[in-house]
C-alpha cells in the first residue's frame, strides 16, 4: 500500500498512462503543453454518448469499472460533454487546496442556493466564512449539545419495542428537529410542520438525474417541486428573521441559535456589508437547511445498519454507552471512542457526498493527461476511500482500523467525508458532535435492526442521489434494550 500521495498506476487493468513526464508538481505555474493527450475514455463503459445510460443506472458501478484502469479518466455526459474525473487523494488535494485557483464550484448550486456559503467565490465567499467560521467553530458548537440530545430524546422517547419504520425518513425529522432548535431557534412540532418538513425534503429534487440531461431552464416536475420548496423556506426565514428583529441579544454570548446571532450581530452594526442582508440570511439559513441535515441523517441512518449487522462492533458499543450515568451529556462528548469510530469508518465506507464537483478554470495536467479549461471535474470521494491502496479491506466496516494512528499515516485527502482546504464543510463539528450525541442516546435505549437484506457482496441498497442514501422504504424493526 503506497501512502507517500504519488499518483501511480492502479493495482489492476493494464493501460499505462502515456510516456510524457508527469509534470503534476509544476502544472500550476508553467504552460501546459497544449499537445498533451486528453484521458482516454475508459473502453468498458461503452461508447461514450451512452455513458449516461450506465451512469443513471448505477453511478457507483460506473464510477468503480471507470476507474478500474487509471486515476485520471474522461466520460460523457449529455448536455455538459466531457467529464474528468480525479481519482486520486493527491488529486484531491491539488484541486481543493494547492491549485484551488484554478479549479471553481460548478454553478448547479449557486442556481439553486443563490447566494449562500455553499455556493458564492472569492472575496464574497471569504467575508461570509469569516463571519460564519467562528459560529461553527468546535467551542459555539459544543454549546449546542443539550438541546440536541433534547431533540434526540423527544422524537426517541415515542419508540417502543416493535415499532417498525422507515428508519431514514424517522431520522430526516429527528436532524431536522436539531437544526431548527439549534440554528433557527424554532422548535417543529413532532408530528406537524409538515410544510417545512416536505419543502426540506423538496430541496433535492434540483439534484435529480434528469436534471444533468436537460437544459436549465426546462421547467422539469423536479424543478417546480425544487423552487416551491425553496420558496416555502425561504418565506419561513424571512418570518423568523422578522420575529427576531429587536429582539436579538446584541451580546453573541446569550444568543441561543444561530439566526439570534447573526440578527443581533447586525444590529450591533458589527458589519456594514450586503453580508446580513434579509436576503443574504434568507440564503444563508435555506443553504444551512440544505447542506446540514440530509448528510447527517444518511450517516446516522448508515451507522445503524452497520451496527445492526456486526454484533462485534455492537458489544463494544454497548458497554460503551452503557456505561455513560445517563443520556450523553458536553461532558461525555471527548469520552466516547467507540462511537466516534463507528461514524468515522460510516463516513468512509458511505460519505454522504459521494463526489465533489468542479470546474476548472485553467487547462492542468493530471498524470501526463490534459485536463481543459471549463470542463466539469469530479472527485470521487467514495472511490478514494474505498482505495485498496490506502485502506485494507476497504469494502468492509472496521472502525477498529481507525484504533491506532491510521489518519497520521494517511495521505491527508485518502479521507475527506468532509471536503478539504479552505472550503471544508464548515458544519464538521456540529455534524460530528450530533451523530455522536445521537447514536449513544439512541444506542443506549434501542437496538435498531435492519429487516431487509444486503446486496449479495453484503452491501445495503444505496441510492446515490445528490447524498448517497440508503434506498427509500428501508424498514427497521426497534428492539428496546
Ligand atoms: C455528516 C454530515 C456532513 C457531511 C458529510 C458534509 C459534507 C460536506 C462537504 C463534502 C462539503 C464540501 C463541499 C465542496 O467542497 O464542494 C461541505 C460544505 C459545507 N457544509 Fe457540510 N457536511 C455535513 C454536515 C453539515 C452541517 C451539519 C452543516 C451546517 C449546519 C453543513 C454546512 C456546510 C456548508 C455551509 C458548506 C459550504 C462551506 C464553504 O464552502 O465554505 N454541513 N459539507
Amino acid at each position: 500500500m503506497s501512502q507517500d500521495g504519488k499518483p501511480r498506476s492502479r493495482p489492476v487493468g493494464g493501460d499505462d498512462p502515456p510516456s510524457t513526464p508527469d509534470r503534476t508538481a509544476t502544472d500550476g505555474e508553467s504552460a501546459v503543453d497544449e499537445t498533451l493527450p486528453l484521458p482516454p475514455y475508459p473502453p468498458n463503459l461503452g461508447h461514450p454518448r451512452l455513458h449516461f445510460l450506465h451512469q443513471m443506472r448505477d453511478v457507483y458501478d460506473f464510477g468503480e469499472k471507470a476507474l478500474l484502469t487509471r486515476d485520471v479518466i474522461r466520460t460523457r455526459l449529455p448536455g455538459e460533454g466531457d467529464v474528468y474525473t480525479l481519482a486520486h487523494p493527491e488529486h484531491a488535494k491539488r484541486v481543493l487546496l494547492t491549485q484551488r485557483e484554478a479549479f471553481e464550484k460548478s454553478d448547479d448550486f449557486s442556481i439553486a442556493f443563490g447566494e449562500g456559503l455553499l455556493t458564492v467565490e472569492g472575496e464574497e465567499w471569504r467575508q461570509q466564512r469569516d463571519l460564519l467560521q467562528p459560529l461553527f467553530a468546535r467551542d459555539s458548537v459544543m454549546d449546542y449539545a443539550d438541546g440536541m440530545v433534547a431533540q434526540i430524546r423527544r422524537r426517541s422517547d415515542r419508540w417502543s419495542d416493535g415499532d417498525r419504520f422507515d428508519l431514514q425518513a424517522e431520522l430526516t425529522d429527528m436532524t431536522l428537529d436539531v437544526l431548527f432548535a439549534t440554528v433557527l431557534g424554532r422548535e417543529l412540532a413532532l408530528d406537524g410542520d409538515h410544510r417545512i418538513r416536505r419543502a426540506a425534503e423538496r430541496l433535492h429534487d434540483w439534484f435529480v438525474p434528469t436534471s444533468y440531461l436537460l437544459p436549465r431552464w426546462v421547467p422539469t416536475p423536479a424543478r417546480r417541486r425544487f423552487r416551491a420548496g425553496k420558496a416555502t423556506l425561504q418565506r419561513e426565514a424571512q418570518r423568523l428573521l422578522e420575529e427576531k428583529a429587536g429582539d436579538a441579544p446584541t451580546d453573541p454570548a446569550e444568543a441561543e441559535d444561530l439566526l439570534s446571532l447573526l440578527v443581533g450581530l447586525r444590529e450591533a452594526g458589527v458589519t456594514d456589508s450586503g453580508m446580513l442582508s434579509d436576503e443574504r440570511l434568507r440564503d444563508q439559513m435555506v443553504t444551512i437547511i440544505f447542506a446540514g441535515h440530509d448528510t447527517t441523517t444518511t450517516s446516522l441512518t448508515f451507522a445503524f445498519w452497520a451496527l445492526a449487522n456486526d454484533p462485534e462492533v455492537r458489544e463494544r458499543f454497548h458497554a460503551e454507552v452503557d456505561a455513560l450515568d445517563g443520556p450523553p451529556t458536553l461532558d461525555d462528548v471527548d469520552e466516547l471512542p467507540v462511537t466516534e469510530r463507528v461514524i468515522t469508518e460510516t463516513l468512509r465506507m458511505f460519505p454522504p457526498v459521494y463526489s465533489l464537483p468542479r470546474r476548472s478554470t485553467k487547462t492542468t495536467v493530471f498524470d501526463g493527461y490534459r485536463v481543459p479549461a471549463e470542463s466539469r471535474v469530479i472527485l470521487p470521494i467514495r472511490a478514494i476511500q474505498r482505495d485498496a491502496r490506502f485502506f485494507d479491506d476497504p469494502d468492509v466496516f472496521r472502525p477498529e482500523r481507525w484504533d491506532g494512528d491510521l489518519r497520521g499515516e494517511l495521505h491527508d485527502f485518502a479521507y475527506a467525508p468532509f471536503g478539504g482546504g479552505p472550503r471544508i464543510c464548515i458544519g464538521r463539528e456540529f455534524a460530528l458532535l450530533e451523530a455522536k450525541l445521537a447514536l449513544a442516546t439512541i444506542g443506549r435505549e434501542y437496538d435498531l435492526y435492519w429487516l431487509g437484506e444486503n446486496d449479495p457482496d453484503g452491501e445495503p441498497p444505496v441510492s446515490p442521489e445528490m447524498t448517497t442514501r440508503m434506498e427509500t422504504g428501508q424498514e427497521f424493526v426497534v428492539v428496546e434494550r
